[in-house]
């Protein structure tokens, strides 16, 4: 059986799948009007979040019986067009969840800290001690959106570091840190917010100007989750204002990124979608998502 890698994934992932007996080809960057031409060779494909793996390219796949995902987000899957065909979907949804609850809170030391200007400054040359007197996060509060697996990581590293912690989300009835809040009770107290919940529907620019408009002046603004749950044009305008007085950006609604008026503002920092690029994550998303097609392929589950 034949099993397409479209994005890069471990190297430890395609030798279980090698070792298994399954042929492996993998086409990083594949484009996609090529991938719909040869996706009927597959038995299945694996990607990360690049792939769009879309209705023509599930139609086309006759032979397709597994998608597999080395990370969390499935908005880059037709998932009704895998449905209607039959074709199981397959991620790992703990292989990255404490690479990207450790990217936000490095955002948020790096936000509390000008560590991004600092670093700019020192290559000028230039000590600026006295402008870039930080703040420190210690009983600070911390307003999460979403305590999925991410969220969760989060809000344990930031409670033991001494911060409150405020939860938001409506599918969640306890939390063994922090306390849980409505979005509007939470949005005016958070010194620091971050979301954390996937991309669909129903989160579709769920942050947008009147969402921003109810946080906090200078509130510190990350997004390590989905780029399309945020209004890019509204984040840009309280930015702007100053309403939001740091911005910490991973995701983008369109990747790669290419000229954002956001990055000429110079209370944005960000990071080209690195939340899951760890070495350990991809480690652990490349064995488990191999580990799981191979199981799926040769039937084991
Ligand atoms: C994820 O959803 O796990 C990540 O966004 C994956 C990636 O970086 O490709």
């Amino acid at each position: 059986m034949k099993i397409i890698v479209t994005d890069p994934i471990a190297r430890q992932g395609i030798e279980i799948l090698k070792a298994s007996g399954l042929e492996v080809e993998e086409k990083p960057g594949i484009p996609p009007d090529e991938l719909v031409k040869i996706i009927p060779d597959y038995d299945a494909i694996i990607v990360r979040s690049a792939t769009k793996v879309t209705k023509p390219v599930i139609g086309a796949g006759n032979k397709l019986k597994v998608i597999g995902r080395a990370g969390v987000g499935l908005d880059n899957i037709d998932l009704k067009a895998a449905k209607d065909k039959g074709i199981k979907v397959l991620n790992t949804p703990a292989a990255t969840s404490i690479s990207v609850a450790e990217l936000a809170l490095g955002f948020m030391f790096a936000a509390a800290r000008h560590i991004a200007d600092a670093t700019a400054s020192m290559r000028q040359g230039k000590w600026e001690k006295k402008k870039l007197k930080g703040t420190e996060l210690f009983g600070k509060t911390l307003g999460i959106i979403g305590l999925g697996r991410i969220g969760t990581e989060l809000a344990k590293r930031a409670d033991a570091m001494g911060m409150n912690v405020l939860i938001v989300d409506p599918y969640i009835k306890k939390c063994a840190v922090g306390e849980i809040r409505t979005l509007e009770q939470m949005l005016p107290k958070a010194d620091y917010i971050s979301i954390h919940v996937p991309l669909g529907d129903e989160t579709y620019h769920m942050v947008n100007k009147a969402i921003f408009n109810k946080m906090k002046d200078g509130v510190i603004f990350v997004n390590a989750s989905r780029g399309g749950i945020v209004d890019e044009d509204a984040l840009y305008e309280a930015c702007k204002s100053g309403k939001i007085g740091v911005a910490a950006i991973d995701v983008y609604e369109k990747e790669p990124l290419k000229d954002s008026p956001l990055y000429t503002l110079p209370n944005v920092i960000g990071t080209p979608h690195l939340g899951a690029q760890t070495k350990e994550g991809q480690i652990r998303a490349g064995i488990g998502v191999a580990e799981k097609v191979r199981d799926a392929l040769l039937e084991k589950n």
